[in-house]
């Protein structure tokens, strides 16, 4: 039976080298993994005699640290030791090479301990409350393969040295030098795909008297680069405590991959021993160790049995694609996760009335349950009309899914179902603002809540203006797209989608996207969305917040609508600004905040579209590194403010029209739909 002979890797027991000189230095050589040698946390796991960082699930972090503390730093002279470490590792990402996430970390931490590690782009190293603080007494070398711009990542493939925080002081695109084979010619870089699922081989220097960092990395078949990738000058005793554990790090976000370390050198105080690379662990190997022959008739009844498994499931499989859930080929290629819509039936208890958290111009909301992990997950069921334009559909949520920012709300993945599309968002447990501040609230945001909100929409904003490749509008800011998690942080929703819908599959039909009474005129009037008309809606939002009202009420009868905007210039001109304040705060506010708060309001729904700011400046104006702008008169040349449409739900701005604050009773507002 020829099939016997499969591909059995050596298993030889892992040789560890440890050494206790009596200067404390420490040095250990690891050429393959042993489960009682290292300390692990999160879902890391010795895997054979590798260790594997992650696994393909989502948002997880794992970390793999030498189990003692070791002396780094000499007490008295406060001088970092010469140390050094080589090791091999490999990351494979779930989908094409091109797809993987978040990444690993060389990693120095004065703790073993793993509470309140985030996954995702704080590749489980540090946190969102933590990150940047210099009692971190972290020191890492990254190995980043999403370019998060939060943390003005230079790419998706990049090798950076952190201090204390998610943000490198020096990074550079993962690759190696080659020096010129000619005086004529300069040395040239190749690059290194870090999640091409090659084996690649690290190496770290740090000299302690010229206090230079050294980085490279090769593939497995190279030797070492004889430049370093990084060379950096660093002052260690900064950072470092004068004991410390180092190890590695690695996590996953919605796009995962899985992180692993084959074989690992370190010395505390001197060069790193070279890692045998013939007893590497083999990264493709899940088979088990005793070869008896009883094993090996196992094996093949296994292989036989699994391989009639298989077809039945091929088959079945393949009915199933025809039946329900197609996927066609392109829909692989964007990365993003594919939930099975069965799961997503089962996690929403099939759409249950119960679990339905709001109804939107998009589709309905529900929230869900994941059945295998229990993760609370918002499920979005979007009301489409067609099939067509699909691919562009998915692809546009594709991007915009891998949009990273704490102030958006993530999208997690996707599923389909003939014309159904439902994606997949984190669940919020605060739900939306509009709840909190309209109406009778279940609870009163406090004035600092409120402010938080705001500066948090405003960066989230900032982010879909210019902190990506292309430039997003939202198009549709308004209270009920901004949701509050458990610790009131604000998450801005529905990105990207709007501009789907707008650029609807029926061109004949321009389905103006947008809510009433967060239209900028402009917008009303061309239809043309710009960073301006979404500065404008976030105007709105502003005096929403302040105010508890909504931005148009409608009031019955013949009686003209109530315009926030309009009533709250009315008490702008007239000095009353601070009675447009929310009576529900109980006049608990600081009146500076409050008043800077509106008149930004007042600036950023100016009718005016050139006298509106930028994002950038209102998250200047807002985190007080730039002065307020002087609020330019109220000019509205209406007729040129009407909208050509005779649709009644785009009203003009008449200065005549804005009714005194005080007529109206907060209980009686109607919502605007
Ligand atoms: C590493 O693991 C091997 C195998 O269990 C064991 O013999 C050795 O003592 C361990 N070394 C340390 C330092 O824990
Ligand atoms: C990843 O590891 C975790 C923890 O060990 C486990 O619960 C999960 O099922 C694993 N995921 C995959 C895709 O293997
Ligand atoms: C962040 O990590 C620190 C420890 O490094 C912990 O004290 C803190 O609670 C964590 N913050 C969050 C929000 O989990
Ligand atoms: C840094 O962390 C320390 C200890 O956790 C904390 O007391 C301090 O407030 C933090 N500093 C900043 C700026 O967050
Ligand atoms: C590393 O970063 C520092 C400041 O962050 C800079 O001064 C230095 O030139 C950088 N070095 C390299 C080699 O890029
Ligand atoms: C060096 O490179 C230059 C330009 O590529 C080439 O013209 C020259 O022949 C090379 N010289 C040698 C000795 O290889
Ligand atoms: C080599 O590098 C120097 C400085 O970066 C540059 O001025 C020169 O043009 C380069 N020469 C070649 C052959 O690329
Ligand atoms: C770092 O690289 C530079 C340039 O190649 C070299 O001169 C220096 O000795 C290296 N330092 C260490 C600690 O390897
Ligand atoms: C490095 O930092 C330590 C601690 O801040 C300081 O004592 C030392 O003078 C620094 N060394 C140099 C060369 O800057």
């Amino acid at each position: 039976m020829r099939f016997l002979s499969l591909p059995i890797v050596c298993v030889c027991l892992p040789l560890i080298i440890i050494q206790a000189s009596p200067t404390e230095s420490t040095s250990f050589l690891f050429n393959g993994f042993h489960a009682k040698n290292i300390s692990l946390s999160g879902i890391a796991e010795v895997d054979g005699r590798l260790v594997r960082l992650t696994n393909t699930s989502s948002r997880l972090f794992g970390r793999a640290f030498y189990p003692y503390p070791i002396r780094i730093k000499d007490a008295s002279t406060n001088a970092v030791s010469s140390f050094s470490s080589i090791f091999v590792f490999c990351i494979t990402p779930l989908l094409a090479p091109t797809l993987g996430g978040h990444g690993m970390a060389f990693v120095m931490s004065p703790s073993l301990d793993s509470t309140g590690i985030f996954p995702s782009q704080y590749l489980g190293m540090l946190n969102a409350s933590d990150n940047g603080n210099s009692s971190n007494h972290v020191f890492a070398v990254e190995f980043d393969t999403v370019q998060d711009l939060e943390f003005e990542d230079i790419n998706d493939n990049h090798v950076g040295i952190n201090l204390n925080s998610m943000f490198s002081t020096n990074s550079t695109a993962a690759g190696y030098w080659s020096p010129s084979q000619n005086a004529s010619q300069n040395a040239s870089k190749t690059p290194i795909n870090l999640k091409s699922g090659d084996v690649i081989q690290a190496w770290i220097d740090y000299d302690g008297h010229r206090q230079q960092l050294n980085v490279s990395i090769a593939t497995i078949d190279q030797t070492r680069p004889q430049i370093p990738l990084l060379s950096v000058k660093l002052n260690l005793s900064e950072v470092l405590k004068e004991n410390t554990y180092v190890g590695f790090s690695g996590s996953t976000g919605v796009i995962a991959g899985t992180h692993r370390v084959l074989s690992w050198s370190f010395n505390s105080n001197g060069v790193a021993k070279s890692l045998d690379l013939s007893k590497l662990p083999s990264v493709v190997r899940k088979v088990p160790t005793v070869a008896t022959i009883q094993f090996k008739v196992l094996v093949s009844i296994a292989v036989v049995v699994s391989f009639l498994i298989l077809t039945s499931l091929v088959g079945l499989l393949l009915y199933k694609r025809s039946q329900r859930e197609i996927v066609e080929s392109w829909e692989l290629e964007f990365g993003l996760h594919r939930y099975s819509y069965k799961d997503l039936v089962l996690a929403t208890r099939k759409f249950h009335e119960k679990e339905l958290l709001g109804v939107g111009g998009f589709g309905r909301v529900y929230r869900g349950v994941l059945p295998k992990s229990g993760f609370e997950i918002a499920v979005k069921r979007l009301s489409r009309e067609s099939d067509q334009g699909e691919r562009e559909f998915i692809a546009e949520m594709a991007s915009t899914g891998r949009l990273r920012h704490r102030n958006l709300v993530q999208l997690l993945g996707w599923s389909r179902r003939k014309g159904e599309l439902l994606l997949v968002y984190d669940y919020m447990q605060n739900g939306s603002l509009d709840k909190l501040l309209f109406g009778k609230p279940s609870t009163v945001l406090r004035w600092e809540q409120r402010r938080k909100v705001v500066k948090g929409i405003a960066a989230g904003m900032l982010y879909l203006h210019e902190g990506w490749e292309q430039q997003i509008l939202h198009r549709d800011i308004k209270a009920s797209n901004v949701l509050l998690d458990a610790d009131m942080n604000a998450k801005l929703g529905d990105f990207g989608l709007a501009r789907l819908y707008e650029h609807g599959q029926n061109p004949h039909t321009t389905r103006v996207v947008g809510t009433l009474g967060y239209l900028a005129p402009e917008f009303a009037r061309t239809g043309k969305a710009t960073t301006a008309t979404d500065v404008y809606s976030f105007g709105a939002l502003l005096l929403e917040v302040v105010t508890g009202r909504r931005p148009i009420e409608h009031r019955g009868g013949n009686a003209e609508d109530f315009l926030l905007v309009e009533g709250v210039w009315e008490l702008y001109t007239n000095g009353r600004l601070l009675e447009a304040v929310d009576k529900k705060l109980d006049g608990l506010f600081n009146v500076e905040e409050v008043e800077k708060v509106l008149i930004l309001g007042l600036l950023c729904s100016h009718p005016d579209p050139l006298a509106r700011p930028a994002m950038r400046q209102v998250v200047q104006i807002l985190s007080n590194e730039a002065p307020l702008p002087p609020l330019p008169p109220y000019h509205v040349n209406l007729s040129s403010q009407r909208p050509h449409t005779d649709d009644k739900e785009f009203r003009s701005y008449s200065s005549s029209s804005a009714k005194s604050w005080s007529t109206l009773d907060a209980s009686t507002h109607l919502s605007a739909r």
